[in-house]
């Protein structure tokens, strides 16, 4: 019988893929930084019965509509806005993602970058390596302390909970807004439930991680960065698309708020005159949440069993569109 064909859009360890190269036909585009074109990727899709993608790859009506045998697509990511969720459940296409396995290295990523925004790590590492240390001041490069400040969580989801829980560590007032509340949180990590216009006016820390949807694109636009106090920080590991970036240029550049740290872009990826980047009080990294090696080959390994277990008539253990099973 003709094996299943499997096509992954970059390359990963083989190790990664367990079991999938003995009962699949397993492809994979050969580089691991650069992109597969979008031609090579319909084409792919045209013969494949399952794709293990990444988030950069759209996996549109297009793309769906034109894959007669596609029975799973596995993203190697939590978040899978980069899908047409919809047109794949109509067609009866699983759709995969990576949660749980992720989110401690997201979380501590997101620390890293609220730190590093607040104590201003970046610049100061430029500093001296630019060779511009000639002396000490009582205020170079002083940030501002985190400690016993407000965090407030857009998005308490997996990765939120796991941020709270490092703000525990800082003595932080956690507050966290969310489509439903989480008595878990409130009553494991002390976190209280607000509105969104009372988290965005009371936090020092505005943190956003929550999934881009309908509801969730451009919420923060020029209205939402006025609210925020003028000494309030604005840090990004979700998408890019929750952000309105020219209102965030304005907000910075005019004193509305002090500084953002943003692993995530609108139009990713962001060249070096992306306006951003040209202000000193902005930290910019390229999506790098969940990137450690160990937490990388994690995710790469569920993605494939989930492939795995779509090919085979099981359940895979992390699906978006369960009803499709049905
Ligand atoms: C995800 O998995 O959705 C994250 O954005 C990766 O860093």
């Amino acid at each position: 019988m003709k094996k299943p064909y499997v096509f992954i859009t970059r390359r990963l360890p083989e190790e990664t893929l367990g079991n999938l190269q003995e009962f699949a036909d397993v492809r994979m585009w050969p580089y691991e930084e650069e992109p597969i074109p979008r031609e090579t990727l319909l084409k792919e899709a045209k013969r494949a019965d399952g794709l293990l993608t990444m988030l950069s790859d759209k996996i549109d009506a297009e793309l769906l509509t034109n894959a007669p045998h596609l029975k799973v697509v596995a993203n190697l990511a939590v978040g899978y806005d980069n899908i047409d969720v919809d047109k794949a459940t109509s067609r009866g296409i699983a759709i995969c993602n990576t949660p749980d396995v992720l989110s401690d290295t997201t979380a501590d990523l997101t620390f890293a970058l609220l730190m590093a925004t607040a104590r201003r790590l970046i610049e100061s590492a430029e500093y001296v390596k630019g060779g511009h240390w000639k002396n000490w001041g009582p205020l170079l490069l002083a940030g501002t302390d985190i400690h016993h400040k407000t965090i407030g969580i857009i998005g308490m989801g997996r990765i939120g909970r796991a941020v709270a829980k490092r703000a525990t560590g800082f003595e932080m007032e956690i507050l966290y807004h969310n489509r439903s509340r989480n008595e878990e949180v409130e009553q494991e990590l002390g976190a209280a439930y607000c509105s969104f216009d009372e988290i965005v006016e009371r936090s020092d820390f505005l943190v956003c991680l929550a999934p881009l949807t309908a509801q969730t694109r451009g919420m923060f636009n020029e209205q939402v960065f006025k609210k925020m106090k003028p000494s309030a920080i604005f840090v990004n590991a979700s998408r890019g698309d929750v952000v309105d970036e020219q209102a965030l240029y304005h907000a910075l550049t005019n004193g509305e708020i002090k500084a953002a740290g943003l692993d995530v872009f609108q139009n990713e990826p962001i060249g070096a005159d992306h306006p951003l980047l040209s202000l000193p009080n902005v930290v910019a990294i390229p999506h790098i949440g969940s990137a450690s090696v160990e937490t990388r080959m994690v995710m790469a390994e569920l993605a494939g069993r989930n492939i795995a277990n779509v090919l085979t008539g099981n359940k895979p253990e992390a699906i978006v569109n369960e009803k499709v099973l049905s």
